[in-house]
């Protein structure tokens, strides 16, 4: 998609860190945006520092379907069709899985992984109709994953849990909607100078039942550790040039290119040469439409490039 000017674009924890960087980069392409945030004052900030009419705010939960299907609503009764959707909106837990409970569990999953899925099913049938109709033409789908979605450690566990979901979502999605011209990118960043290490803030109360203390020291830290992350501007630009390249993958951070590599090779180290069972040919005989499928599924994103 290269024709940004005069579309509308909905981004997702659009208020701060990552998000606003991709709210500013639209608007200088022309776009009229939607900041949609749980912070009510840092959406009121945002605008207040946007000298531009063509930007609304709107408070949303992003793990609230009905909050969802309201801002679409409204967005589009202000601004028109949305044509540009950032699921970008997450928190973090610094902490391990053993660590963890159900609340810390209910907690990442909804924000980060249905809050993907909530935009995904809010939007994208309205997309897909539109374009059927020829009262749309193209479109784009951004999903915020991170390279925690490939780069697991120990910790942050449920977080690491959420963005492989959100890659494997945004893969699937891509695939489906080629047909139609709507592109979609999972955008996978490195470290951001951003307010994620505040994400306990946001924590609805009825999940906070057996949640572990926060600990003000360590956030502290992640707070100077943030201070090195890449600017939210330098972010933004890098994915509306990949979207205008309609690429699948946004890699923002060129940091961690090599790793990722060491670790492709470390999981197909765990191949065995097992020898053939009984069942080998014919499974792999009908596990060949599959691979096919999926390779020509590639080849078509690709050439969609
Ligand atoms: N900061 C990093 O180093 C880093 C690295 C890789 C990926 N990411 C991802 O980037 C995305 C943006 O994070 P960021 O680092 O810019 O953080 P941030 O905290 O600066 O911005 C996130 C925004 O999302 C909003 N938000 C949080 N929960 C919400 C909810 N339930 N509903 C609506 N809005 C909500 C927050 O108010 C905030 O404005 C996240 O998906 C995060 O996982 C961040």
């Amino acid at each position: 998609m290269r024709d940004f000017a005069g579309r509308t674009a909905f981004v997702t924890g659009g208020a701060n860190g990552v998000g606003i960087g991709i709210v500013r980069t639209l608007l200088n392409e022309g776009c009229k945006v939607a900041i949609a945030d749980i912070r009510q004052d840092a959406i009121d900030q945002a605008l207040a520092s946007l000298d531009n009419r063509e930007v609304m705010g709107i408070q949303l939960d992003v793990a609230s379907r009905g909050d969802f299907a309201r801002a679409a609503e409204e967005v589009e009764a202000k601004f028109g069709p949305v044509s540009i959707v950032v699921n970008n909106a997450g928190v973090n837990l610094f902490q391990t899985i053993e660590e963890s409970s159900y609340d810390d569990w209910d907690w990442l999953l909804g924000v980060n992984l249905h809050g993907v899925i909530n935009g995904v099913q809010t939007f994208v049938p309205r997309m897909v109709e539109r374009v059927k109709t020829g009262e749309q033409v193209g479109g784009h789908v951004i999903n915020t994953a991170s390279m925690a979605g490939f780069l697991s450690s120990g910790s942050p566990g449920i977080y690491n849990t959420t963005k492989a979901a959100v890659r494997a979502l945004s893969e699937s999605l891509r695939y489906s909607l080629l047909q139609y011209g709507i592109g979609v990118s999972v955008l996978s960043p490195g470290l951001v100078k951003s307010v994620i290490y505040a994400s306990d803030d946001l924590r609805p109360d009825r999940l906070k039942g057996t949640m572990k203390p926060v600990d003000p020291a360590a956030t502290l830290r992640l707070q100077g550790l943030h201070e090195h992350g890449m600017e939210p501007d330098v972010i933004g630009a890098r994915v509306i040039e990949a979207v205008k390249a309609n690429r699948l993958y946004i890699f923002s951070h060129p940091d961690h290119k090599e790793e990722l590599r060491e670790v492709f090779d470390y999981i197909l180290g765990h191949y065995q040469d097992y020898p053939k069972d009984p069942g080998f040919d014919s499974r792999v005989a009908f596990e060949k439409f599959r691979a096919d499928a999926g390779r020509e599924a590639r080849h078509k994103s690709l050439a969609a490039e």
